[in-house]
């Protein structure tokens, strides 16, 4: 929420780059090492950023659209540090001078939420033609959504992609530098920049790329095509940001990849996940620590073992089944059986059992019948999620699933889903209706934005509670009696 960004004079993460960066005067030669270049990009665009509110009377405001995933969330938080640092006047408002859709391709639907949000600032644009429109994310990473949008969203002023979002500075520089369309797409990422400027929504929790890309190359999924190969940071790199973010303030770290069960493997020094959440665990002022998201085929039992034996690491594991079917888990190249996974998810409930197990969940995948939706039922009701996200299949161009003949009708993949969703629905109710009367820590996130007399806090578990409190309580912890459960959420009560 916007009364949680942080505004200019507020220390940012990574201060100390900026200062060794040391080549900062916008008149000199651009530097070649990163980050110092991008600096030296940041003080440039400030200088075009006031110029053009002094042209127009106000001070230029940006806002920056996130669809998709957490790691999209990261990456705006990348992007509102570098708009910030620039002189921009942060807002969530399509009415900004500058606004930023950063995009995601995982289902058709967030397509179409793109093309539909770009036909609405066209509008606006035509009202104010010093209006700036920019497109990053996956969909840009998609060669017919480039020819799509140079064709019919002309008025567009920028397009990059994921692998080159470090590069935003410079961008923007030569955005205000040409008068036509700037078009900037690597198929590829050669390196991981670090140490540019953040501005996180939350000041006390934040997330952290742990890796970037995906390896697994999932039948029916885009992801390994636009974020490219697996690549993991450094731990020393991601403990460091850890100390940085608690030096801040920062309680709840969230750490990302695609695939956090094979970090590490491809490190000139290999290191596991579990071995880098035993170090992130070590440190101080962080109390909670978050990952997603986890393949069932890579998790360790050592990861079981430091979940478990852990004060600090959730109580929670997003772990996507996407089929209860072992034919159709074979064709979407998941690489375990439905046997496996009940066995795994057994196995985690056994040795954590105040664990909360989420998962992901796809119904139409070519060649699905309603027998293989009733396995994944079976599984749903077996495993007793405690909530799951599904999806209806979505063809993506450049997939294997999509060139799969067996494509079905939309009106049984409705059915099977529905089906499923109601069987979601009443395993979930029963699972959090067991905390009903408990008393479990909540970090106090906000004021809820429905109801000011109340705070919403999260659990452990990553359950939300609602309860009366002051807002001075945003970002502690608190004791909370859950008193009314309301399906997926509770009304609390602080206890002293
Ligand atoms: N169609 C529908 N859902 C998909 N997901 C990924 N690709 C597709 C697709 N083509 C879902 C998976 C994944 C989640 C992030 O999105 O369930 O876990
Ligand atoms: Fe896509 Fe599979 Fe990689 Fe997840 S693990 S991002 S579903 S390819």
């Amino acid at each position: 929420m916007d009364n949680f960004k942080r505004r200019d004079g507020l220390p940012m993460e990574f201060d100390g780059a900026e200062a060794a960066a040391g080549a900062l005067n916008p008149d000199r030669e651009p530097p070649q090492e990163e980050p110092a270049r991008q600096y030296y990009f940041i003080e440039k665009c400030r200088q075009h950023v006031s110029e053009e509110g002094r042209r127009l009377g106000h001070p230029l405001t940006a806002a920056v659209i996130t669809f998709g995933c957490q790691m999209n969330a990261r990456d705006s938080e990348k992007l509102s540090g570098i708009l910030e640092r620039a002189g921009y006047v942060l807002t969530d408002s399509e009415e900004a001078d500058f606004v930023i859709y950063n995009t995601c391709t995982v289902r058709d639907n967030a397509n179409q939420r793109v093309y539909g949000r770009l036909g609405f600032v066209n509008s606006m644009k035509k009202k104010n033609p010093h209006k700036r429109v920019a497109l990053c994310g996956c969909m840009m990473q998609e060669p017919s959504v480039i020819e799509r949008i140079r064709t019919s969203y002309r008025f567009v002023d920028l397009i990059f992609g994921t692998h080159n979002l470090f590069k935003f500075a410079e961008l923007l520089c030569t955005m205000y530098e040409s008068d036509r369309m700037v078009i900037d797409i690597w198929r590829d990422a050669d390196r991981i920049v670090e140490e540019l400027p953040v501005t996180r929504k939350y000041p006390f929790k934040s997330g952290i790329n742990i890796m970037f890309g995906c390896d697994n190359f999932c039948s029916y999924c885009i992801v390994p095509y636009v974020r490219g190969r697996e690549r993991s940071r450094r731990p020393g790199d991601i403990l460091g940001e850890i100390r940085a973010l608690a030096a801040q303030g920062v309680v709840e770290v969230m750490l990302l990849g695609q695939n956090v069960n094979s970090y590490g493997k491809n490190l000139e020094h290999p290191i596991s996940f579990a071995q880098l959440l035993r170090e992130a665990e070590q440190i101080d002022g962080i109390e909670r620590i978050r990952f997603m998201t986890s393949h069932p085929k890579d998790l360790s039992d050592e990861l079981i073992e430091v979940m478990g034996s852990s004060d600090k690491i959730c109580r929670h594991l997003h772990l996507p089944l996407q089929s209860g079917s072992t034919r159709i888990l074979q064709a979407m190249n998941r690489r375990y059986t439905k046997e496996q996974y009940l066995a795994l998810a057994e196995k985690i409930r056994s040795r954590i059992p105040d664990i909360s197990l989420t998962t992901d969940i796809i119904v139409g995948f070519p060649g699905e019948t309603m027998a293989d939706v009733e396995e994944t039922i079976d599984v749903v009701r077996r495993v007793k999620f405690d909530n799951a996200f599904t999806f209806l299949y979505s063809r993506r161009t450049g997939t294997p699933a999509a060139a799969m003949e067996n494509q079905v009708p939309r009106e049984a993949a409705q059915a099977g889903f529905d089906r499923l969703l109601a069987c979601v629905q009443e395993t979930a109710r029963e699972q959090v209706a067991r905390l009903s009367g408990q008393t479990r820590a909540a970090l106090v996130e906000e004021v809820n934005p429905h109801d000011p007399s109340l705070l919403t806090g999260r659990l452990s578990n990553n359950i939300i509670v609602h309860f009366p409190g002051a807002a001075s309580l945003i970002g502690r912890i608190v004791p909370v009696e859950l008193l009314e459960n309301h399906g997926f959420y509770f009304i609390g009560r602080m206890t002293p």
